[in-house]
């Protein structure tokens, strides 16, 4: 079973895939190891490398890859990396060793893909890439599908710039370093209260806390104690778990979330909104985990022979008080 300069010589066709797809039939899951060996006969076989289980966000993700593996019938090879990069290097050479059809990847950071890319490229073996992007040569994956960061960040700050007139003294909490998401969202953000001499980020608390609930309550609890403490009027968060831990350090300092400090974070799921419906968070840029639809037609995109864009972008929204009810009552969002 080979996929070779874009000729598929496959078990399934594409177009048995696609209708797989269409119709949704389910079927078991993959394994959830990626040493386990190979597949059948009569079935796709992916690997799925994911960067661990940090976040309510990531862990939709998952869910959403895997529901949409099983509902077209294709063996999911799945390998939680458990944060680490070198884990998701060795996922993916063991895929390749596997020979599966072909792999989703997820990478934790931007760099340090080249080498097992270039692997997977010379078995032709394709690679999708979701969620976040790398740097590195464009021809060693199919395509990215993927929010754009950037874009989020600058929606962020303009937020926060008209809830405060442009006046706002800052602490923010960062994503995992060297993650595209923590990286694309600190500019977009910086871009756009660049914009107003009155917005600053305060020295010193800009750290990052690695996407996690527990880690965002220690650094924000950290810098309510340090000596520019005083000065925060926003937590700045890149995703709704540290948001969240940043809520009960201020709670835990005896100040109002989203009163006293004003609270703004991305991802916009089901535990931001019930914060934001409570008045404890104030705005949450929407990041969607659901790609597994769009992953798996990619994936059968290319195995029809299609080369596909290099990116594709997946639209996001702002939360705020003026439409989370609505949102929630038509229970427009993910959990
Ligand atoms: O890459 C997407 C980010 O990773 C999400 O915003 C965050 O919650 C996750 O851990």
């Amino acid at each position: 079973m080979r996929y070779l300069e874009g000729i598929v010589l496959k078990k399934w066709s594409a177009a048995v895939l696609a209708g797989a797809l269409a119709v949704g039939a389910l079927a078991g899951c993959g394994g959830d190891d990626a040493g386990s060996g190979g597949g059948g006969d009569d079935k796709l076989v992916m690997g799925f490398s994911q960067v661990g289980a940090e976040s309510g966000w990531r862990t939709a993700n998952t869910k959403s890859i895997q529901e949409s593996a099983a509902a077209a019938g294709i063996e999911l090879k799945f390998s939680d990396a458990q944060g680490k990069q070198e884990n998701q290097i060795a996922a993916l050479r063991s895929f390749v060793t596997q020979k599966v059809d072909a792999i989703i990847l997820a990478p934790q950071k931007e760099t340090g893909w080249d080498v097992v890319l270039r692997d997977a490229k010379r078995a032709n073996i394709p690679v999708v890439l979701v969620d976040r992007g790398i740097t590195g040569s464009p021809d060693s994956y199919a395509t990215l599908i993927a929010s754009d960061f950037v874009a989020e960040g600058r929606m962020a700050g303009e937020w926060l710039a008209k809830a405060t007139n442009g006046q706002c003294n800052i602490a923010e909490l960062q994503g995992t370093t060297g993650a595209a998401p923590a990286i694309d969202r600190a500019k977009g953000f910086r871009e756009a209260i660049a914009k107003h001499p009155g917005m600053k980020i305060i020295e010193g608390l800009s750290q990052t806390g690695d996407f996690t609930r527990a880690k965002g309550k220690d650094v924000m609890q950290a810098f309510l104690k340090s000596p520019n403490g005083g000065q925060i009027q926003a937590v700045y968060a890149h995703n709704d778990d540290m948001a969240l831990g940043a809520i009960q350090a201020i709670e835990e300092a005896g100040k109002k979330a989203g009163t006293d400090i004003k609270v703004v974070s991305v991802d916009g799921g089901k535990a931001a909104l019930d914060a934001l419906a409570a008045g404890k968070i104030n705005c949450s840029v929407e990041c969607s985990p659901r790609l597994g639809p769009q992953a798996f037609e990619a994936v059968q995109a290319v195995l029809n022979g299609q080369t596909l864009p290099k990116q594709q972008v997946v639209k996001d929204r702002l939360f705020d008080s003026t439409n989370v009810q609505d949102v929630m009552a038509r229970k427009d969002y993910w959990e």
